[in-house]
């Protein structure tokens, strides 16, 4: 009898053991699988670190709108962009925008005679960053992958803007640093491209409201505005 009741409940454990055992089999097998896809299409996209560099913008019909120096924030999600008026290129823009993505709003800075706007945004997507919803379009070596030093491997990302009928199209470096990003639309086509990008904040004050600016308060927005990094180059 006791016997009896010790051999069931013997075999139930060793059955339970034998079913862990397969279930922690399985479970490694399902994570193995899920580690070769992640490995095998990495097609998430990335997010750019913090950086400092160069940003021009060119309006496809050949006009140089503007260039200047950015700084970007990747965590606190800001960017403060500002023209740089000393450089040959007869552009025809002079902005200096501090963003903050995350806050939905912005000033656009005047130093020269220490005024400012303050902005909401309706618009969040900029040309440093791939939205999250981007599709992968393909990889590229642009120059040549054969010769050290002459090549590039970018990711180009793609997705499209319903609210203005448009598209982007992407390209980072294998570390996520933006090279250059289209913005296509029905009436126009604008690129911004990237240089001499270093991997830090150089500048911290830059990506703090200037002290003429505090307490400026928010401007109306007016009906079918659309405030965006983009939209203050077009
Ligand atoms: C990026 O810069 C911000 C602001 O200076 C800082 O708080 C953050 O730690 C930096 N992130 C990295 C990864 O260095
Ligand atoms: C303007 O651009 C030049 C490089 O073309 C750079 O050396 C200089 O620091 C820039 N000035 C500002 C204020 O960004
Ligand atoms: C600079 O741009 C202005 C306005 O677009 C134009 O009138 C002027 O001729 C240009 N100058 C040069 C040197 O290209
Ligand atoms: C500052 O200058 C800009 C043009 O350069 C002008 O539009 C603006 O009204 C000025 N603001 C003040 C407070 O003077």
């Amino acid at each position: 009898m006791r016997l009896g009741l010790f051999l069931p409940s013997r075999t139930l454990f060793c059955d339970s053991l034998s079913i862990r055992k397969m279930y922690a089999a399985v479970m490694l097998f399902v994570f193995m699988c899920l580690t070769a896809t992640t490995h095998a299409d990495h097609h998430q996209p990335c997010h750019a670190p913090n950086m400092t560099g160069f940003m021009t913008v060119m309006s496809l019909k050949g006009e140089v709108k503007a260039f200047g120096a950015f700084t970007y924030d990747s965590m606190g999600k800001k960017l403060r962009f500002r023209s740089n008026e000393s450089q040959p290129t007869n552009t025809s823009l002079g902005l200096d925008l501090l963003m903050f993505f995350d806050d939905g709003i912005f000033y656009e800075i005047d130093s020269k005679n220490q005024s400012c706007e303050k902005k909401t945004l309706q618009c969040t997507q900029h040309p440093l960053d791939i939205p999250d919803d981007a599709t992968f379009s393909s990889t590229a070596n642009t120059g040549s992958p054969f010769i050290e030093g002459e090549g590039l491997k970018v990711t180009i990302w793609t997705g499209s803007m319903p609210d203005t009928k448009g598209h982007y199209s992407m390209s980072v470096t294998t570390k996520c640093l933006p090279v250059t990003t289209f913005y296509f639309f029905e009436s126009a086509t604008f690129l911004f491209s990237n240089t001499d990008i270093e991997l830090e904040i150089k500048d911290p004050d830059l990506l703090v409201v200037p002290s003429f600016c505090v307490g400026q308060p928010l401007e109306e927005t007016p009906e079918g505005t659309i405030n965006s990094f983009l939209n203050e180059f077009m």
